[in-house]
């Protein structure tokens, strides 16, 4: 029954809420200022941004769907993640980002049903933009549809890799990835929002995009919506541990085993 009333009202709410949260946040950044900038872990920042953020969308949310539970990045709620329905929730992705004024950052939100994603909207605020997609309905930035890139060669292909806060394990990792793609590929970029970045991917901007370390509420929105644009999502293997495995390689699809195959080389 849901699956139905998901398809139409529910995303439209979804994207109220996410637009609502973006607006706060833009409001935030007009005045904000270092000092209001906490410390979760080395260089992993979060501030009361991202906790309010948060717990308007969650309060939000409540009223679109009571029965479902909530896996949040801020854990301002403690909600049974058992449930039939779990909302994952990034309050604001791309927090470094928003502490230094430098887009993009996003509200990140996706509705999950056991390990299937039904929704994903990602609002990214600097530019306005809200990428969304609900399961076999397409995908979506603001009312157009979007599709992943054609490219077919990884030699002239634009590959963003992330930074990711585990550093003592992927520092060595990066400075061979710098070596065996920098000069072998169009460029590679890093724009510090990992759901923005899956957009990127789902839109053409990007033909892949490789990050390692990720939790669900970094990838969940983005990956649904790849999915419905034509790309594709696994782990480094080519399986579907990407959402709790903490690796994702996400391509337009045409690219992806070629460049999982380099990467099981660069790795
Ligand atoms: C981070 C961003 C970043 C990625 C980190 C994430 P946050 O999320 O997505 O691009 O490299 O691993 O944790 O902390 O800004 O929500
Ligand atoms: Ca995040
Ligand atoms: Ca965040």
């Amino acid at each position: 029954m849901y699956n139905v009333q998901i398809k139409g009202k529910i995303i439209e709410q979804v994207k109220d809420v996410a637009k609502e949260a973006g607006a706060f946040i833009r409001l935030q950044r007009q005045d904000f200022s270092p000092d209001k900038v906490e410390t979760k872990g080395t260089h992993d920042y979060v501030s009361y941004v991202d906790k309010e953020a948060e717990r308007l969308i969650v309060e939000r949310l409540r009223k679109v769907l009571p029965e479902a539970g909530f896996l949040t990045e801020e854990c301002t709620t403690v909600d049974d993640v058992q449930h039939e329905y779990v909302w994952v929730i990034d309050p604001l992705d791309g927090t470094t980002n928003f502490v230094h004024g430098l887009p993009p950052y996003c509200v990140a939100i996706a509705l999950r049903k056991g390990r299937e994603i039904l929704l994903g909207v990602v609002y990214e605020v600097v530019n306005d933009e809200l990428f969304w997609a609900y399961q076999g309905g397409g995908a979506y930035l603001g009312e157009q549809p979007i599709r992943v890139s054609n490219e077919q060669h990884l030699n002239d292909a634009l590959l963003c890799f992330g930074f990711p806060y585990n550093v003592e394990a992927w520092s060595p990792v990066m400075q061979r990835i710098v070596r065996d793609f920098y000069g072998h590929c169009a460029s590679i970029r890093n724009l510090g929002s990992a759901e923005t970045e899956l957009c990127y991917v789902a839109c053409g901007r990007f033909d892949g995009y490789v990050e390692s370390y990720l939790k669900p509420w970094d990838v969940a929105a983005g990956s649904i919506i790849l999915q419905e644009a034509g790309g594709m999502v696994t782990d480094y293997q080519g399986g579907n541990q990407w959402m709790d495995g903490q690796q994702v390689l996400a391509t337009n699809s045409v690219l992806h085993e070629e460049l999982r195959q380099k990467l099981t080389l660069t790795f």
